[in-house]
């Protein structure tokens, strides 16, 4: 027995040592340029969305920027062609006007549009995204299905009406901003965090059936970021929340974030967590220790429904 571990704990140890050293040297590499190549962002008009639009764009990216909100994305538009005139050889932005819970055919519509800027797609970043505040007890099944709507059919429809040109193409690239609730259900935001799972789940499915077309998918599972995520979620009755929570208030910066998607489109990284010390412990504690997840979560759940009482 101790013959067998004595062979066994250097093997570990090495393997972990080769493993980190393969991470380090991925890291320090550039990675694939994104220059020329068509890059699609969804919810581009405000929050991460914007902040990836000016990233990409600065790497000299074509971009096709979508949102419900025309006026709001010609701000944005205006702005990455603003700093153009000082620098050569940049592209202005396409833009494709839809509304991600409509029905499967309209989003169908928008993709043959986006496809028409182009005539390919090389990334596509599934961006928009809206939350959820209330309880299970008082939310409308109504807003259940309009949240997975917008989160995870709008998105996947869109998806499967893009993928028929790259496999045709044996060539690009699927990004899901997800969350870190596609992970671990968090009380009082059972729509989000539903949708968010079943992301995480399709995606997952995905990666794996694109990798004989030479497709990759990267999921994306960010914390807390400061945006109006909050302010523009809905409630039980559909209603807008308009609260901006201290946590997200406090949350990462959206062009921090912005950069690490950009890394990841880089890197073709499968999946990228994004998360602090104690959030990404929990991930792991609700695989390995279920029990003290759902304790903390009952305690969490308490404690939002005793400040709302009060
Ligand atoms: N903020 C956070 O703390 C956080 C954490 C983890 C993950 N995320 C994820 O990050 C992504 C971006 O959110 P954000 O934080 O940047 O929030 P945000 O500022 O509210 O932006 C949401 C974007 O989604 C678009 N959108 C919403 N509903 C849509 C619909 N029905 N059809 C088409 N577009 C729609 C909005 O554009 P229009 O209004 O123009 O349609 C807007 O550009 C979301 O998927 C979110 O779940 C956010
Ligand atoms: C939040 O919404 C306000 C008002 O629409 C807008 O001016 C601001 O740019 C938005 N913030 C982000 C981070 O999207």
């Amino acid at each position: 027995m101790e013959r067998v571990m004595g062979g066994v704990v250097p093997l570990v140890l090495g393997g972990l040592g080769l493993v980190l050293l393969y991470r380090l040297l991925q890291r320090l590499q550039q990675g694939a340029t994104i220059q020329d190549t068509v890059v699609v962002i969804t919810g581009a008009s405000s929050g991460l969305g914007r902040e990836c639009a000016r990233v990409f764009h600065a790497a000299k990216a074509r971009l096709v920027l979508c949102g419900r909100d025309r006026a709001r994305l010609q701000d944005i538009v205006q702005e990455l062609t603003a700093a153009d005139s000082q620098r050569q050889q940049m592209y202005t932005p396409c833009m494709v006007i839809f509304d991600l819970s409509d029905t499967a055919e309209m989003v169908a519509m928008a993709a043959k549009e986006i496809l028409s800027c182009y005539g390919h797609v090389d990334v596509l970043i599934n961006n928009a995204g809206i939350s959820h505040r209330g309880n299970i007890l008082e939310t409308h099944i109504s807003v259940q299905r309009d949240v997975m709507d917008t989160n995870y059919f709008g998105p996947i429809a869109l998806t499967q009406a893009l993928l028929p040109s790259m496999v045709r193409r044996r060539s690009g690239h699927v990004v899901v901003i997800s969350s870190i609730q596609g992970k671990i259900a968090i009380p009082y935001r059972s729509a989000y965090a539903a949708s968010k799972h079943a992301t995480q789940a399709y995606f997952d499915c995905l990666r794996a059936e694109m990798e004989r077309y030479n497709i990759q998918v990267t999921v994306v599972s960010p914390g807390y970021i400061r945006t109006n995520l909050s302010l523009n979620a809905v409630t039980w009755d559909g209603s807008k929340y308009g609260v901006l929570d201290k946590t997200t208030a406090l949350g990462r910066e959206p062009k921090d974030v912005a950069q690490e998607v950009l890394k990841a489109v880089r890197h073709r990284s499968k999946e990228v967590l994004l998360a602090g010390p104690l959030p990404t412990l929990a991930v792991y504690i609700r695989t390995l220790c279920p029990a003290l997840f759902f304790k903390v979560m009952a305690s969490r759940a308490r404690k939002e429904q005793k400040s709302k009482d009060e």
